[in-house]
């Protein structure tokens, strides 16, 4: 493989708050070194039609304060196939196309990966998504966003069970990671977390919830991860409603609104930081690896680890979260 002369950057599986900060670094760090840069729309499906545009210095102004992505972002079947694979790499032929950075998951690696290994492409990454699952970086893109969003919206939820004597049993993202839940738990005082890592004991739950009734304290937050193996929110309040037939259980399913929005200041930072490796990385002849950042430093960890392993929950947290409960 010559020298990269031209790049092509894309965004594929949930969007998250940063990712057109990270696409702008990826640009200006590439005109920087005097290296193209070609858009790829929606994922891996514009590299198999071709769904391909130059960026330019003009193309990524104002979008560092943006959500969402302007690239578009899918979840691609068709790249699964070799015959998706080999048309995304007749695209890339055509579009001159010599390397790729790639923001998403562990999905996003893995197609990533099989692209690399089956042509010879120069591919690195990035971690783009809400629910900070993968291993290799403290914090994905767009984590810190949406773990203030909840807590923005947790703040309002209490005001209503306050003044209503309620409990508000709050869902939020997290299919298999209970990250958003953890630490928006502890910033919004939630009094109990409920997440996919650790064994959900409903009767330690509704027993607090009495204890807290006797003490007359009136209102409470419980924030439940999505991917939470009791099964979500609904089904919390169920039992809670038997237990507690006459006391106010209000349910809030926050949903994609913690995708969405503008990033903080520290996703676009992170994002800023890790598109501008990405591309030196790649000029330096490397590949394979997902670009991340572990107790402030930048570390490059190889794709195949960032898919096999999941990022564990930091224990010392889920204790302080249970203890400032009480
Ligand atoms: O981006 C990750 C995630 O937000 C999960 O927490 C959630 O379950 C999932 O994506 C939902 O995404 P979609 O509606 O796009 O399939």
């Amino acid at each position: 493989m010559g020298k990269i002369k031209k790049i092509g950057v894309l965004t594929s599986g949930g969007d998250s708050p940063g990712m057109n900060a990270a696409i702008r670094a990826v640009v200006k760090t590439g005109l920087y070194h005097k290296i193209e840069v070609a858009g790829i729309y929606r994922g891996y499906n514009g590299m198999i039609s071709g769904m391909i545009k130059p960026l330019d210095k003009l193309g990524v102004e104002n979008i560092i304060s943006l959500g969402g992505t302007i690239l578009k972002s899918a979840r691609s079947e068709e790249f699964r196939t070799e015959e998706g694979r080999r048309k995304a790499r007749e695209n890339l032929k055509k579009h001159e196309i010599d390397a790729l950075v790639l923001i998403g998951g562990d999905g996003t690696f893995a197609g990533g990966k099989i692209f690399m290994e089956e042509f010879d492409f120069p591919v690195t990454g990035m971690p783009g998504t809400v629910d900070n699952d993968l291993y290799g970086t403290d914090y994905t893109i767009g984590y810190d966003t949406a773990v203030n969003t909840v807590v923005w919206a947790v703040d309002r939820l209490r005001d209503t069970a306050h003044s209503h004597d309620r409990l508000f049993i709050v869902e939020v993202m997290g299919r298999d990671a209970g990250f958003i839940a953890l630490r928006s738990g502890i910033a919004s005082g939630a009094k109990k977390i409920l997440i996919p890592e650790t064994k959900t004991h409903i009767e330690e739950l509704l027993d607090r919830l009495e204890k807290r009734f006797s003490e007359e304290e009136s209102s409470a937050i419980i924030i439940v991860s999505e991917g939470d193996d009791f099964g979500g929110a609904m089904e919390v309040k169920k039992i809670v409603n038997e237990r507690f037939p006459d006391y106010g259980t209000r349910v809030t399913i926050l949903g994609h609104i913690q995708r969405g929005g503008s990033p903080t200041a520290y996703d676009r930072i992170l994002a800023s930081g890790l598109g501008y490796q990405a591309v030196l990385r790649l000029l330096d002849g490397k590949r394979g690896e997902m670009v991340g950042s572990v107790n402030r430093e930048i570390v490059f960890t190889p794709f195949e680890k960032t898919i096999k392993h999941h990022d564990k929950i930091n224990v010392e947290l889920k204790k302080i979260a249970e203890i400032l409960a009480l």
